[in-house]
């Protein structure tokens, strides 16, 4: 059965989206906006919905992106876990995903939150665990430049590893509560994690019970030769960016190889390639939202775009002109920028003309069309192992989610290719995942000191 997840930003996942008669009037800290998503998503029985995140207003350097707002630039936003606490008690299956960054926090403060929502929504949460790909993020964490890759990624497996532990502490039936007794607790059911490792010292136990489903479910982005290891030991959801099948393919391979390198299940790693998805009753419906943006972007918007998701400044390159070489190594975003590279090599594309590809689909690949056009390609890339889900982006929110739940989950249904009721259980029931084992630490159990 195929994953289905959306990220949704209210101001919609095209450049102009915000911009269009069927966005949201307004959407800046509206929860009444999130909320009526989250209750939208899940009546077309998505697994997830997810909410991006970083730690800094950023495009404050690009005066032209800043001031027409982007989509991935969020200059106010609430806490992702804030927000998902709150959504929890406003539905009932789907999974509640976001990112936490690892490089500027502590494991012992996110095992607890995201402890704290796998409580709150009986077992639905879900972490992306991302190390931060704007650089600007570490300018708030007192460094004067972002952290190099390859310590980030270190860092994040040593805290990924801890927070493992700290979510073993408690067994299951440790908290007994019985009143007849006077027994709280079981103290044999507890265990100190006493990591000491080469980034982070932390004792343990986490002050929180074993969580419903053990560990939260854990996803990764990063498409780095780090990032993908860093998602082959540890992540259970694993996007991708591919702009077209045989690169999805490609990563798809590479990445279950990666997985069972590790000694894992690759059947236990879902891989989730980002569409955007334009359609509607007719193909003209579809064409006619699809140009209405794309005329909503100003070039000048288009060209910053594109220079963003390359982290290169193409303003001062003739936009009718092709794409300068792009195949040097830069901080953060190398999966955007390869991906351009590759295609605008293969198909000869000016930076015009590659602005126009990405900007709809915010660097991932459009599936426009019919109904059954789209759902052909979503069917196409999941039966060709190019997929085993998709990160669906909604070009205009709220009408690209109306859409695709009353035009394309039924399509998808009517072919068997998705679930037409959640199953019972926790997010792991839905997505169709083991739930961990409580490991034992051997050097873990409480013992009572009394101070001399
Ligand atoms: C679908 C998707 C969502 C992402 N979400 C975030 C995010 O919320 N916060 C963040 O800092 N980075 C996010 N990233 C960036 C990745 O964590 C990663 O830095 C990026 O893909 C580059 O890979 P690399 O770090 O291995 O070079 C996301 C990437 C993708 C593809």
């Amino acid at each position: 059965m195929m994953n289905l997840m959306t990220g949704v930003f209210p101001i919609g996942a095209h450049l102009a989206g915000w911009r269009h008669p069927d966005s949201w009037p307004l959407t800046n800290m509206r929860l009444d906006v999130f909320i009526e998503m989250a209750k939208l998503a899940e009546r077309g029985k998505f697994d997830m919905l997810f909410l991006a995140d970083g730690n800094a207003v950023r495009a404050m350097d690009d005066p032209i992106m800043f001031v027409a707002n982007t989509n991935t630039d969020r200059p106010s936003t609430y806490d992702p876990l804030m927000i998902l606490a709150v959504l929890a008690q406003h539905t009932t299956h789907i999974g509640l995903f976001c990112t936490a960054v690892t490089t500027f926090d502590q494991p012992y403060l996110l095992a607890r939150r995201f402890g704290s929502l796998d409580h709150l929504s009986n077992g639905r949460a879900c972490w992306n665990v991302v190390t931060g790909n704007y650089e600007g993020d570490a300018l708030n964490f007192g460094h004067t430049e972002h952290v190099p890759k390859d310590e980030r990624y270190e860092r994040a497996d040593e805290f990924v590893t801890i927070c493992k532990g700290l979510w073993d502490s408690w067994a299951e039936d440790a908290f007994i509560e019985d009143k007849a007794s006077g027994r709280f607790l079981d103290p044999a059911k507890v265990q100190r994690l006493n990591h000491v490792g080469k980034h982070y010292t932390v004792q343990g136990p986490l002050n929180v019970a074993r969580l419903p489903q053990g560990y939260p479910v854990l996803a990764s982005a990063g498409q780095s030769e780090a990032g993908r290891e860093l998602a082959a030991r540890h992540a259970e959801v694993i996007f991708s960016v591919a702009l077209t099948k045989a690169e999805a393919q490609a990563f798809y391979q590479d990445q279950k190889a990666r997985v069972v390198r590790h000694g894992r299940n690759p059947d236990h790693v879902r891989i989730m390639p980002g569409i955007s998805v334009y359609t509607g009753t007719s193909e003209a419906e579809a064409d006619e939202l699809y140009a209405e943006l794309q005329e909503l972007i100003p070039s000048n918007v288009g060209v910053a775009s594109l220079s963003k998701f390359c982290r290169m400044d193409l303003s001062g390159f003739p936009i009718d002109g092709p794409l300068p070489d792009l195949s040097e190594e830069v901080v953060g975003m190398m999966s955007y920028r390869k991906s351009i590279d590759q295609i605008a090599t293969q198909q000869n594309l000016t930076i015009r003309q590659m602005y126009k590809l990405i900007v709809p689909s915010a660097g991932h690949v459009t599936f426009k069309g019919t109904v059954d056009q789209v759902v052909d390609q979503m069917e196409d890339w999941y039966r060709s192992k190019a997929a085993d889900g998709f990160n669906v982006s909604m070009p205009v929110l709220p009408r690209s989610l109306n859409t695709f739940v009353d035009l394309v989950i039924p399509e998808l249904q009517r072919r068997g290719l998705f679930r037409t009721e959640y199953p019972q259980g926790n997010l792991r029931n839905i997505l169709g995942l083991p739930t961990p084992e409580r490991q034992i630490n051997p050097n873990g159990a409480w013992q009572f000191h009394k101070p001399a």
